[in-house]
């Protein structure tokens, strides 16, 4: 008899067998195909074949590891088929046995790659399932991060401050709770005066050290007198000052709203004081300013009388360009005026000796001006969609 040597290629053939039963020991093998599975094999056939054949299929149709746990006992285990086999054996001649063990092992051998061959392609089809689930599809749009953008109101701030500083001036921060001090006596308001009102001025529920309510600043003004106060102090007993040149952009607060007005929007205060600086000079500074800020030599100052408490004169500054979508129309940008001598007082100077203007834009109305809008309050809205065009 041939002794049956494992073969790759069988352990690994899945076929069904015909039924049929093992052949009792001694018979012979049946001559024909190798063992009657599709699979190409090259071993002879003998009275175990039928059982290598049916443990084949048994273990093709165990669906489970537990099914081909089971199915493995039917052939392996303790009365298992391959078992009986081999405990047979002991009623055989000695010299049979030999023969006849190695025939019984051979089968048990296929049996057990047969197993291994169903256990790897089980463990593999599992795998090939986790894989699918947990599969990413590369082709997937990503989620978007977005690109930041500056606010319009920060890019016309960042201009004004780039423009003025090339001008000489120094850019100024300040508090935007202010005393009552601050925002108005210092800057000559009347006790009574109607921007005091809470109809026009938020206040906030604290008192300063002199017993006035706290107010959310409604203008930039306060930080005239806050700038020129540490000036003159940092100057206080030298012969001469350098003149005081800033400007102080920054968040203001009214109680307004409308299309071109909101409760909160953003100021420049400028401040030029010197010993010999007249309105002249801020004529032709604020036109460098304005051409520079919209990039073009095409557009018009008007000075329009105004009050101001902190400013005598005061005027109102008007623009108008000559070409363009807000061709002909005049435009008001800004408050100004020669600082009133009370107000020179109060930051700490002598109105005899010092003497200068101010003034007060509106940011958020030279960024309106300059990127094309007619409404202020999608300036304050947060919708990406006003936000990505100036990306
Ligand atoms: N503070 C004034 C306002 O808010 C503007 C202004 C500033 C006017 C400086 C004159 C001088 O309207």
């Amino acid at each position: 008899m041939t002794v049956v040597t494992l073969h790759g290629a069988h352990a690994l053939c899945s076929t069904a067998s015909p039924a049929g039963g093992d052949a009792g020991p001694g018979q012979l093998p049946k001559a024909g195909p190798v063992c009657g599975l599709s699979c190409f094999c090259s071993e002879p056939m003998n009275d175990l074949t039928p059982l290598v054949q049916d443990a084949h299929a048994d273990f093709a149709q165990a669906a489970t590891p537990a099914e081909l746990e089971n199915a493995k006992a039917r052939y392996l285990g303790k009365a298992g088929r391959i078992t009986e086999h081999l405990k047979a054996l002991g009623a055989l001649a000695p010299d049979e046995k030999k023969a006849r063990g190695a025939l019984i092992n051979a089968a048990k051998q296929q049996v057990e790659a047969a197993l291994n061959a169903r256990r790897d392609a089980m463990a593999q089809a599992e795998l090939q399932a986790q894989l699918k689930g947990q599969s990413l599809d590369v082709s997937l749009p990503g989620r978007q991060r977005g690109m930041g953008s500056l606010h319009p109101t920060s890019r016309a701030r960042e201009r004004i401050e780039t423009i003025f500083a090339s001008m000489g001036f120094e850019v100024a921060d300040g508090p935007e709770i202010e005393t009552d001090w601050y925002s108005f006596t210092a800057l000559n308001n009347p006790e009574n005066h109607p921007a005091r009102s809470m109809q026009d001025t938020f206040y906030v529920d604290v008192k300063d050290a002199n017993g006035a309510w706290l107010n959310l600043r409604p203008h930039t003004s306060p930080m005239q007198i806050r700038y020129a106060q540490a000036h003159a102090k940092k100057y206080a007993g030298q012969a001469s000052m350098p003149d005081i040149r800033v400007i102080a952009p920054g968040r203001t607060y009214r109680v307004d709203s409308d299309a071109t007005h909101t409760p909160m929007f953003h100021q420049v205060e400028g401040l030029w004081v010197g010993e010999n600086v007249s309105f002249k000079d801020l004529k032709f500074m604020y036109l460098d300013f304005i051409q520079a800020f919209f990039e073009t030599k095409d557009v018009k100052l008007r000075f329009r009388p105004s009050y101001f408490p902190f400013t005598e004169p005061s005027a109102e500054i008007d623009i108008r360009f000559e070409t363009g979508p807000l061709q002909g129309r005049w435009l008001e940008v800004s408050g100004s005026g020669q600082v009133h001598p009370q107000v020179i007082r109060n930051m700490g100077l002598d109105p005899e000796r010092h003497i200068g203007f101010a003034f007060g834009s509106g940011i958020d109305r030279l960024a309106m001006l300059r990127y094309g809008m007619n409404d202020l309050r999608p300036l304050f809205e947060g919708d990406l969609r006003l936000l990505n065009q100036f990306i």
